[in-house]
């Protein structure tokens, strides 16, 4: 989309699709960006919603493995259907980060609108052959699927050398077109977590890959992206973006004090009646920075 289009059009968050594949297919053709959030339980995933209802979008919940694995997906999948009750606009659910196919399976069976595989760690042939089986399962069900090629650091990932997290834009198109996968997490620089110094982001990467496939993009490691950066990205190709540590250190640091306030009197709803505005502050603010347009 160009600045002049921008400017004339109402600018909208929560316009509708026929489907999720339909929304970030477009998103990524006219330069715009959904927001993901890693989401723990039933309070974060109060505040996300009740932040995208006050900003007017549309907006992601994602669950990590373990914690997919510890409410069990079905749960999570009602949880979210219980809470779209209450949503002006689209929440969408997704499996982040699973290494296992089975995972991925578990949850598509349980209506997640997305899972990611990811095989980052494998050889890009196992990489294809696994991200593969999970395509073709999800796509018979209509679910959507993203894959992960190069590495976001941090959390023990290894690296092993000061480019190698890099994705590979030969082995990006072939993942691309040997899976039909819908979403590509490619590694440019970005990490997992606050890190110490700001992340150098290889938009000259960024700009090959975007060039080498017409996927919609997805950029990890959300917290701590200056917002230049963030928008930046979007406008090469970024359809999604995952923020992840900024809502549960933000949720754990409050509960912190809260508790250490209450002491031995600490209730659980008293207690989170308090931590959530928090949280609902924090998610605002990225949702503020993503949708720029
Ligand atoms: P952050 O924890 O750095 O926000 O990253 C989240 C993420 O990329 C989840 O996939």
């Amino acid at each position: 989309m160009d600045t002049a289009t921008k400017n004339s059009e109402k600018v909208i968050y929560n316009q509708k699709y026929n489907s999720l594949k339909e929304l970030f297919d477009d998103y990524r053709k006219t330069q715009r960006c959904l927001a993901a959030f890693n989401v723990n339980d039933s309070y974060d995933l109060k505040a996300v919603v009740e932040a995208a209802n006050d900003m007017d979008t549309n907006v992601m919940v994602m669950t990590y493995p373990p914690v997919a694995q510890l409410n069990t997906p079905e749960v999570f999948r009602s949880m979210v259907d219980g809470f779209k009750k209450i949503a002006k606009n689209e929440i969408y659910l997704h499996l982040d980060h699973s290494t296992s196919v089975e995972l991925c399976k578990r949850a598509i069976d349980a209506g997640y609108d997305s899972v990611m595989f990811d095989g980052s760690q494998l050889s890009i042939f196992e990489n294809i052959k696994q991200t593969k089986e999970v395509v073709n399962y999800a796509h018979e069900r209509g679910v959507v699927v993203e894959a992960e090629i190069g590495k976001i650091m941090g959390r023990g990932v290894k690296v092993k050398s000061d480019d190698d997290f890099l994705a590979d834009v030969k082995e990006v198109r072939l993942l691309n077109y040997e899976t039909n996968v819908d979403l590509m997490a490619v590694g440019i620089g970005t990490a997992h977590g606050f890190t110490p110094t700001e992340p150098k982001i290889h938009f000259d990467r960024l700009d090959e890959i975007a060039e080498a496939i017409p996927t919609p993009l997805v950029l990890h490691g959300g917290t701590g992206i200056p917002d230049a950066d963030i928008q930046k990205g979007i406008q090469k190709g970024m359809a999604k973006i995952n923020i992840g540590t900024i809502v549960h250190t933000t949720y754990m640091k409050n509960m912190y004090e809260e508790m250490t306030r209450a002491g031995d009197g600490a209730y659980p709803p008293f207690i989170m009646e308090n931590v959530l505005p928090k949280i609902k502050s924090v998610v605002k603010d990225r949702l503020a920075a993503v949708n720029f347009w």
